[in-house]
């Protein structure tokens, strides 16, 4: 107890001799009660109270932080928890929420009130404007447009021409449909694009379509339950499509649980098939990184979510890190601008000071764009035993550099579409480069002078070919405007309500 008030002491007259600031930041979290959410209370709480604690042994030990947990399901109940709670005092951050949905409406009073925002999650493209509504959301987990560069960067590598999306919409998270949406923006441009939505209760009811299209495309993009992948990928491998003239990949960012090693397994008969089926598959997922701290991070995560709170949610997942990381990157800002002499309600100062800075968070360190969202690192799962049907990660990709580490599990002769009509890839060195093999794509970094010049080539290539942007009309349901993915961002859509 005595060295516990010498060391209060001690850091107490360090304050005052390093004019350190002392501040008290009254923090208000929204996220969902329901568990079933990744980023459900009980599962957050513990993360934030870590960053929470970390901070108070640092040098910022002068900021009091007190965080108030409030839960609110995915739709307008965190609008109005906000708006209840703000009547007599206005917090000075907001943490979540996650929900799209939820998210918007949140964001746009608290930029209207110049409270900063800081999301894992709000990952939908429309959040990405942050000229008005949305100026004072930073995002501390990659969007889905970060995700969708993946695709763009091994499009560029492997000349893509045609893609084929398959999205499953739930009508109220819609988290596929925004999922698939960042996958659009990035790559209708210069792709001969189609998309199939399935129905969440009946995903399977226009099957046929679906393989058609598949059967006009080179790339099928999916995002839907494990089990509709696997029916997909069955039906697919029935009519002989799984051929190397067809590269199929399946989004699965949060859910660790739910891809790789016996994804394909259910213990019926189709086994086999599938795991047949599953080796045309590749998975595209979040890159999970780890350091030492991490692993007293992830302890301590088990320690306080027993299975008592509910099973399996000490997993540590990006929510979890993005929320812990988030406090962090506020206290550095808030730091920075008390000492520049502003006061912790200029959030528009704060937000400024946490945008395009590169800060280390709890399992790495975390790069924020200028435009205030996360630079994002994500993984290439492939089936590298045919015989076993294991699953290794066959190529990493990171967004702070747009670059492609390929490891050794990594076949080039998997990813180089055959059959399909191919042009020869124009080159600056006049070389031909086909086939893009290990050494070229290991060599490839875009965002140097090279990356640009050869961007450019393969942009005005491109424009030489007719550029068509299908869009399959849906027997079912007609009412147009839920159906269609760049006229429903979550700016029209709320606008429209
Ligand atoms: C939590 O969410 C799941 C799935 O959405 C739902 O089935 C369940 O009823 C919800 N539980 C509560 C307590 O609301
Ligand atoms: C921290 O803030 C809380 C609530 O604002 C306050 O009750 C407490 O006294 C503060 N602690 C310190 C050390 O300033
Ligand atoms: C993760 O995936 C597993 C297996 O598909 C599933 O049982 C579980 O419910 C998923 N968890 C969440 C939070 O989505
Ligand atoms: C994590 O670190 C803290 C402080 O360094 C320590 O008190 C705690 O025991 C550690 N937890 C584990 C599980 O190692
Ligand atoms: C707080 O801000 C000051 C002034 O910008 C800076 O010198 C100091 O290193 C910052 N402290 C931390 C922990 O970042
Ligand atoms: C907030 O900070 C900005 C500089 O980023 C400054 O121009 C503005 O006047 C400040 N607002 C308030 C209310 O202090
Ligand atoms: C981001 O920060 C770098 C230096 O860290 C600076 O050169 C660059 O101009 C900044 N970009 C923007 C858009 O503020
Ligand atoms: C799958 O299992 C193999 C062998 O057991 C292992 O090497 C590999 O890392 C596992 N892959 C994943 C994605 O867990
Ligand atoms: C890109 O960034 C990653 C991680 O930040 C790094 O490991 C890799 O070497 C970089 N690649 C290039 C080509 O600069």
């Amino acid at each position: 107890m005595l060295r516990f008030s010498c060391l209060c002491l001690f850091i107490l007259a360090l304050q005052s001799c390093s004019s350190q600031v002392k501040e008290d930041v009254d923090v208000l979290v929204l996220l969902p009660r329901n568990n079933s959410y990744m980023f459900s209370i009980a599962r957050v709480t513990p993360a934030i109270e870590y960053a929470r604690q970390l901070l108070a042994r640092g040098p910022l030990v002068g900021l009091n932080f007190s965080v108030r947990y409030v839960t609110s399901e995915c739709g307008v109940d965190a609008l109005y928890a906000l708006v209840d709670l703000a009547r007599h005092e206005r917090p000075d951050l907001i943490l979540g929420p996650v929900c799209e949905y939820a998210a918007a409406s949140v964001i746009r009073v608290a930029t209207h009130w110049q409270i900063p925002v800081i999301s894992a999650g709000a990952l939908a493209l429309g959040f990405s404007d942050k000229g008005s509504e949305y100026a004072m959301l930073t995002r501390t987990a990659p969007s889905y447009l970060k995700m969708a560069g993946t695709f763009a960067t091994m499009s560029e590598q492997f000349g893509w021409k045609s893609v084929h999306l398959i999205y499953l919409d739930d009508r109220e998270e819609r988290n596929c449909y925004f999922t698939i949406e960042g996958v659009h923006a990035l790559l209708e441009s210069d792709h001969d694009i189609s998309i199939s939505m399935m129905n969440s209760r009946d995903p399977l009811a226009h099957v046929d379509e679906i393989i058609k299209s598949i059967y006009e495309h080179e790339v099928i993009i999916m995002c839907t339950h494990t089990d509709v992948v696997r029916e997909i990928m069955l039906m697919a491998h029935r009519q002989k499509l799984t051929t190397s003239s067809r590269l199929f990949f399946n989004i699965e960012l949060f859910n660790s649980s739910s891809y790789g090693n016996g994804s394909w397994r259910r213990g019926d008969k189709y086994d086999n098939e599938a795991k047949a089926a599953y080796a045309s598959l590749n998975t595209v997922t979040l890159l999970r990184s780890t350091k030492p701290e991490f692993e007293n991070f992830s302890q301590e995560m088990k320690k306080k979510i027993g299975v008592d709170v509910c099973e399996g949610c000490s997993d540590i997942n990006m929510f979890m890190e993005g929320f812990h990381d988030a406090l962090l990157l506020y206290a550095l800002a808030l730091n920075e601008t008390i000492h520049s002499g502003y006061s912790k309600k200029n959030g528009t100062e704060i937000t400024r000071r946490m945008w395009n800075r590169t800060f280390e968070g709890i399992a790495g360190q975390v790069s924020i764009d200028a435009n205030g969202d996360r630079y994002g690192d994500f993984s290439v799962i492939s089936m590298t035993n045919h015989e076993t049907g294991t699953h290794e990660t066959v190529m990493n990709y990171f967004g702070t550099n747009g670059s492609f580490q390929v490891l050794p599990g990594f076949n080039s002769e998997r990813f180089t579409l055959r059959g399909a009509p191919r042009q020869p890839l124009p080159d600056p060195d006049g070389q031909s480069s086909g086939g893009l093999g290990l050494s070229a794509v290991t060599g490839i970094i875009v965002g140097g002078l090279l990356g640009t010049a050869l961007l450019m080539a393969f942009y005005f290539f491109r424009k030489n070919y007719r550029i068509t942007i299908e869009r399959r009309a849906r027997r079912e349901q007609c009412d147009g405007k839920h159906r269609q993915l760049r006229e429903d961002s979550i700016r029209s859509n709320f606008s429209a309500a």
